[in-house]
């Protein structure tokens, strides 16, 4: 009944990467990845919960390192910005490949930011994704600028550049400034497209990277690729912090600085404000925890790609992958574009009956989250912008069948055999 032809496994050796500063602590297993996920012969259907998330696990590992960093923000007494910000600023470029890393207080302020700096506002429009987290279009109408909107590749989920330039040649196409493709789930948008696109109307590149710490377009991080980009350390994220943080990216030196100084209301000089900024700093505690994690995401990363990897392998031996891009009885599974490295933020499947499975899957204890259940363009919220159901198939198809199913580091191989066979079970 399902699409038995065998899943190709189309990624890259997940050791041909330089390692980017990793260093693993002792009894750290994810430094010792293997390079080719076993392929099983079928899944075992162990009853047991499987968390969506267990950041505990990450915890238990670095306890005393992050103690040890919370500790010396609080000798130190350096509570706002300062030098335990400054100094993940640095590794972050370093890592990013950037030359500047600004850090703020949250994913959507660094979005706000990031625009504002490239002077995007008023009177201007923008043209982003439907289908992404809130924050995507709230920067934009927060920043006073109009959000224009058009549909995704039902493929990658992310912004099509093609969808993109039908809206700059349509009516409103005038008043855009600035392109915001989101790097959805950890897979980053198309890169190639959105940069032609970009110089040949002239047009501002603004990278909603929340997700996607890590992930590559041609060789080049996300957050080293357009005009500037935000990312997010929600706790979360790959790379997360212990509460709210967010970081703006620029390769231009004035776009970095016009973030630094609106991210303080507005000031170059202590007390004299030169426009209307926002109180948006990063605080002393997240950038020391953040310091220490930046030293492990690549490794979390490549096991992240591990359990991708083996969710695949899991999925073809079950007889259950579908060619895509829309499910018909069983599941489509996500997909690295060529050229691309995937962060696996989320590891997306489509699935025709999504919500009967995922409650299914919670009878059993085990997680799942949709990632986005409404389309932006049908938020209450985002009435305003005009649109209406029909707008944008893609998107509103793609919040019926997505699906996230539990990925971490630290996702254990039988812990993968239970969601995949409670999956089989239920398409049976
Ligand atoms: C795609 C995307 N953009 C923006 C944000 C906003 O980040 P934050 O929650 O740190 O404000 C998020 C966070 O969930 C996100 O996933």
């Amino acid at each position: 009944m399902y699409y038995r032809k065998p899943f190709a496994i189309s990624f890259s050796s997940p050791g041909a990467r330089p390692t980017l500063g990793c260093v693993a602590p002792p009894g750290w297993y994810h430094g010792l990845v293997k390079t080719e996920p076993k392929v099983p012969q079928s899944p075992a259907s162990t009853a047991q919960p499987v968390p969506m998330l267990d950041l505990k696990r990450q915890y238990r590992v670095l306890h005393e390192e992050l103690v040890d960093a919370v500790a010396q923000v609080l000798e130190t007494q350096q509570f706002i910005l300062g030098e335990p910000v400054a100094i993940f600023e640095r590794a972050a470029e370093k890592q990013l490949g950037v030359a500047h890393a600004v850090g703020c207080s949250s994913g959507t302020d660094a979005l706000w930011l990031a625009l504002a700096a490239t002077g995007v506002g008023p009177g201007m429009a923008v043209v982003t994704t439907p289908f992404s987290f809130f924050a995507s279009v709230s920067c934009i109408l927060r920043g006073g600028a109009t959000a224009l909107l058009a549909d995704i590749d039902p493929t990658t989920f992310n912004l099509d550049p093609k969808a993109v330039e039908t809206v700059l040649d349509g009516p409103r196409g005038a008043a855009v400034r600035a392109i915001l493709p989101v790097h959805l789930y950890g897979q980053t948008a198309d890169w190639t497209s959105f940069a032609r696109l970009g110089q040949a109307r002239g047009m501002k590149l603004i990278e909603d990277a929340a997700q996607a710490w890590g992930s590559e377009w041609q060789d080049v991080r996300a957050g080293a690729l357009g005009d500037a980009a935000a990312f997010s350390f929600y706790p979360t994220k790959n790379l997360s912090a212990a509460g709210d943080a967010g970081m703006v990216t620029a390769n231009s030196d004035e776009v970095a600085e016009r973030a630094r100084m609106l991210r303080q209301h507005g000031m170059r000089r202590r007390y004299y404000h030169d426009e209307i900024g926002w109180n948006t700093r990063m605080d002393g505690f997240q950038g020391a925890i953040l310091q220490v994690k930046l030293k492990y995401i690549d490794g979390w990363n490549r096991a992240r790609r591990t359990v991708a990897e083996r969710y695949h392998a899991l999925f073809a031996a079950a007889g259950l992958a579908e060619a895509g891009p829309y499910p018909v009885h069983g599941v489509v599974l996500p997909h690295e574009v060529a050229g691309s490295r995937h962060a696996w933020h989320q590891y997306v499947i489509r699935t025709p009956r999504r919500d009967q499975l995922r409650e299914f899957l919670a009878s059993r204890k085990i997680g799942s989250e949709i990632y986005y259940p409404v389309p932006l363009h049908l938020q209450e919220a985002l009435k305003v912008l005009g649109y209406g159901e029909g707008s944008f198939p893609e998107a509103e198809r793609a919040a019926r069948e997505v699906l996230a199913l539990p990925i971490f580091p630290e996702l254990r191989e039988d812990e993968q055999r239970t969601v995949v066979a409670a999956i089989a079970e239920f398409l049976e």
